[in-house]
């Protein structure tokens, strides 16, 4: 086990720890865009709704929950570690900042992004995970069929779990928390819109630089794939999924 302490106190071990890590929050993002995708369909949150009592039900998910705490908390504060040994390693300042030249500005910069992540990340879960978890959130009742889909408001005890559904007539019924509407409430608020604006913007921008980053750190520097990994790192991430994201906000925002 010597090696792998040796190895992961080295400058090159340390590192990647942050690229396996980021890699995995890269996929995150992912998944939470796809499933949240769905607040823009015109069915009042039904299939919101729904996929959400799966994402905190299904023990798989749930499991791979905790690890996704762990590794969002070991990236940033891991992060800003290394940031400060960097610093610490070079105390002169450098005379011209220029990016290009000079990875430690870079590296600076992506411990300051991360840091906004981290606190946009609390103030998020403090909202919606939190409140879905622990708040008292109201439940909705869909009554679904071929033609009509009627929605009813229910109080926050209508039921002692997060789903129940049946048919009665040919009316499927579903009742499920209604967190569609939390989201819907929260993005009434235009303070609320800008700051998720601003939080898509540092997650751009930390991931045109940290996704590339990550593929160096693991060695993965071939001419035939760079421009590859620099398009998926620019458009995919650093301009397609963050400009997703903050659309959220806006779009509620503009249809309350
Ligand atoms: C801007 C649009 C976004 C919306 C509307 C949104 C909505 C939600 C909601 C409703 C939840 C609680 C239900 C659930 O666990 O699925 C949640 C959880 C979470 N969100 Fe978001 N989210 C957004 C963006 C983001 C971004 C950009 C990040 C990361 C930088 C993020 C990180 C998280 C995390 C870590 C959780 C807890 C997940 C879990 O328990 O497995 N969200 N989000």
């Amino acid at each position: 086990m010597n090696w792998l302490t040796n190895f992961l106190k080295s400058s090159i071990g340390r590192k990647l720890l942050m690229a396996l890590t980021g890699f995995f929050l890269c996929a995150f993002l992912l998944v939470h865009l796809i499933g949240n995708m769905q607040l823009f369909k015109h069915d009042h949150g039904l299939a919101f709704n729904t996929y959400a009592v799966f994402m905190t039900s299904n023990p798989i998910i749930k499991f791979t929950s905790y690890g996704l705490y762990a590794t969002i908390l070991f990236h940033a504060f891991w992060g800003l570690y290394l940031v400060n040994t960097n610093r610490k390693a070079r105390p002169v300042n450098y005379a011209i900042i220029d990016g290009k030249a000079n990875s430690s500005w870079n590296s600076r910069w992506m411990g300051v992004l991360g840091t906004i992540i981290l606190a946009f990340i609390v103030f998020h879960m403090a909202d919606f995970w939190a409140e879905y978890k622990f708040g008292e959130v109201p439940y909705v009742q869909y009554s679904q069929d071929l033609n009509t889909l009627e929605v009813t408001a229910m109080p926050t005890d209508a039921i002692d779990s997060k789903k129940i559904q049946f048919t009665e007539s040919n009316v499927e019924i579903t009742i499920v928390k209604n967190l569609y509407q939390e989201v819907a409430v929260a993005f009434r608020e235009w303070w609320i819109v800008l700051l998720y604006v601003l939080a898509m913007a540092s997650i751009s921008f930390h991931l045109v630089h940290g996704f590339k980053s990550a593929f160096q750190t693991l060695g993965f520097n071939h001419k035939k794939y760079n421009g590859l990994i620099n398009f998926i790192g620019v458009w995919v991430f650093g301009i397609i999924i963050p400009i997703l994201f903050a659309a959220m906000p806006v779009y509620f925002f503009i249809n309350q």
